[in-house]
């Protein structure tokens, strides 16, 4: 059974934590699905003030949603759609302070105030994104974006060599 410890110390030291629990979980596994299950129950109970976090995989055309914890989500997104559509088409990961004012943002769960999407991408090859929501307005600082994008990467490892 793998018991979720909490975090803590500073913020760089919590997402560290979080880091270990990410590799530790997904370690010697390369089922994309089952890791990025695992992965989105693991942030959802770490952080607070989330009410969606999980995965959209590219299907070779847009985005199909992936396992993930929260209510349901919009299914297919295309690219340079809404927040994760950006971030895909962009590969740059998109930190939305206030959704409301991003242009396109697709309301999936009428509480999200802000967002944060990190594209995954294995070299060049979009594998799809990796999206957590907030209730709170500007929920997601620079610390959050590097923290997630090290978990983000950590799973695209588990894919192979890019
Ligand atoms: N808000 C996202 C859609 C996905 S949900 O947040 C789960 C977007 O604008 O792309």
């Amino acid at each position: 059974m793998f018991a979720q410890s909490s975090l803590t110390g500073s913020k760089a030291e919590q997402y560290a934590q979080l880091l270990e629990q990410a590799r530790g979980l997904m370690h010697g596994e390369p089922d994309r699905i089952a890791n990025a299950a695992n992965l989105s129950a693991l942030v959802y109970h770490a952080l607070p003030q989330l009410n969606w976090v999980g995965f959209y995989f590219f299907d070779g055309t847009e985005l199909v949603v992936g396992p993930f914890q929260g209510h349901p989500a919009c299914v297919r997104i295309a690219l340079g759609r809404g927040v994760c559509g950006t971030a895909a088409q962009t590969r740059q990961t998109q930190r939305i302070a206030d959704v409301d004012a991003f242009p396109g943002h697709i309301p999936c769960d009428a509480a999200s105030r802000s967002e944060l999407v990190v594209p995954l991408y294995l070299g060049e090859q979009l594998v799809g994104v990796f999206d957590l929501d907030s209730p709170e307005t500007d929920r997601f600082d620079a610390d959050d974006q590097a923290g997630l994008e090290s978990i983000a990467d950590a799973f695209i490892k588990t894919l192979g060599p890019a």
